[in-house]
């Protein structure tokens, strides 16, 4: 999809870079199956379409790839994705499937990474474009999140108005639940009663497959309760702080302590953790609140290029995975550059087995109020998430405003 844009399956593609060309390799449709099928533009006329002037047979791939070992020229591929792409590739090159993980190449993986991060005008409007159908989706689940609806009713909608509007289904599946201390719950059979946080993780595609990712918390019935409103408000604010500390050069991950930083800071004034609020950070204690990481990079994929692995795309040879909890979920930790599309989702989450188990063993217990926390058990979790572009001096978030201020969202609620 992304080099050469035709969205069929069982396509593969050769660039040959001494010789400077390109091949698209597939098999147009048999009788049969334009039987089931229906006919469907040859694969020279979507090559032609997409200013590609060379295609071949399926069967002739195996033919350029062995010609290519034969002359010991290097063959570079990228990680198959799927197990029958495995045993392909195994044979395409001759080798053990057990090989083909170590042999894949990380001079392409991350030639491609390189590529593929910085978005062009055209990705940006698509993203833009998949944000216009993610806004409606966001401000149609806060209108329909009102007591005795049932969680699934909310996301067939929204889910139903992804396609509708684009042709093309979520890029994930819905997170919707009222239970938002689950990070991806796609559980969707509760009632909604009143005075429950629902939180909604959904993104769209666009046209062209591009995705959106973003998520709200919502009140069912409309009205924050005023000490969901204090969650909720730090929560915004640990979004804010990020989105002012993002620019070109700092590293994902120093704005993941930020927005922890936030969170430490504003759970010391409401009482429920004590102490020093840099240590808080730094022993890890606040991820008892935010075990998940800020955010990832945003394109085709929702975790982009998630399939040339996560360490590949969201770390450098210099900023290597945290192993402590929480920080070691983060997917992006690298420094940021211009043109970066990246989620920024900071949450807040009362996961009672979590603080059970941390309260049993005693863990930071000078740090946090574990007696205060029981009230907090049956709270659920707070989530906002924006698309965020990494612009040259800063950062913007891409598509049209989706309500967040507690004002904004309990105004949408009304409708
Ligand atoms: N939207 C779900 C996630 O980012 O994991
Ligand atoms: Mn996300």
């Amino acid at each position: 999809m992304y080099f050469w844009g035709i969205d069929l399956p069982n396509l593969a593609a050769v660039i040959d870079v001494e010789a400077d060309t390109e091949t698209v390799f597939g098999d147009d449709l048999s009788l049969d199956d334009l039987i089931w099928s229906g006919p469907q533009p040859s694969l020279p006329e979507r090559c032609r379409g997409i200013g590609v002037d060379r295609c071949a047979s399926s069967s002739q791939l195996i033919t350029v790839v062995t010609a290519a070992i034969k002359g010991q020229r290097p063959v570079h591929f990228l990680p198959p994705y799927r197990t029958d792409h495995t045993m392909q590739v195994a044979e395409l090159c001759s080798m053990d499937p057990s090989a083909v993980a170590v042999n894949t190449s990380t001079t392409f993986i991350r030639s491609v990474i390189r590529q593929r991060s910085v978005k062009s005008e055209a990705e940006l409007a698509q993203i833009e474009a998949a944000l216009v159908i993610n806004a409606a989706m966001q401000t149609t689940a806060m209108r329909m999140a009102t007591p005795g609806r049932y969680e699934r009713e909310v996301v067939g909608t929204i889910e139903g108005l992804a396609y509708g509007r684009s042709g093309r289904k979520p890029p994930f599946s819905t997170i919707f639940s009222i239970h938002g201390q689950t990070l991806h719950n796609h559980f969707h059979e509760n009632l909604m009663p009143a005075g429950r946080l629902a939180i909604c993780d959904c993104g769209a595609e666009s046209p062209m497959g591009y995705a959106s990712d973003t998520t709200r918390t919502i009140p069912v019935g409309g009205r924050f309760t005023s000490r969901q409103k204090e969650i909720y408000e730090v929560v915004l604010a640990m979004q804010a702080d990020a989105l002012a500390a993002m620019k070109p050069g700092i590293p994902f991950k120093d704005v993941h302590q930020i927005a922890a930083q936030r969170l430490s800071s504003d759970f010391k004034d409401l009482g429920l953790m004590h102490g020093n609020v840099d240590r808080a950070v730094q022993t890890g204690a606040y991820a008892l609140f935010f075990p998940h990481g800020l955010g990832h990079m945003l394109g085709l994929d929702v975790h982009d290029m998630e399939c040339l692995g996560e360490d590949e795309v969201g770390y450098t040879d210099d900023i290597r995975r945290d192993s402590r909890f929480g920080v070691n979920r983060l997917r992006l930790a690298k420094p940021l550059a211009p043109d970066f599309v990246v989620t920024v989702e900071p949450g807040i989450y009362f996961i009672p087995q979590l603080i059970e188990q941390w309260r049993g063993e005693n863990r930071f217990c000078d740090m946090i109020d574990y007696g205060k926390l029981e009230s907090y058990l049956d709270f659920g979790g707070v989530r906002i998430e924006d698309d965020v572009r990494v612009t040259s001096t800063g950062a913007a978030v891409l598509g049209p405003v989706i309500p967040k201020t507690v004002a904004a969202v309990e105004s949408s609620c009304r409708g």
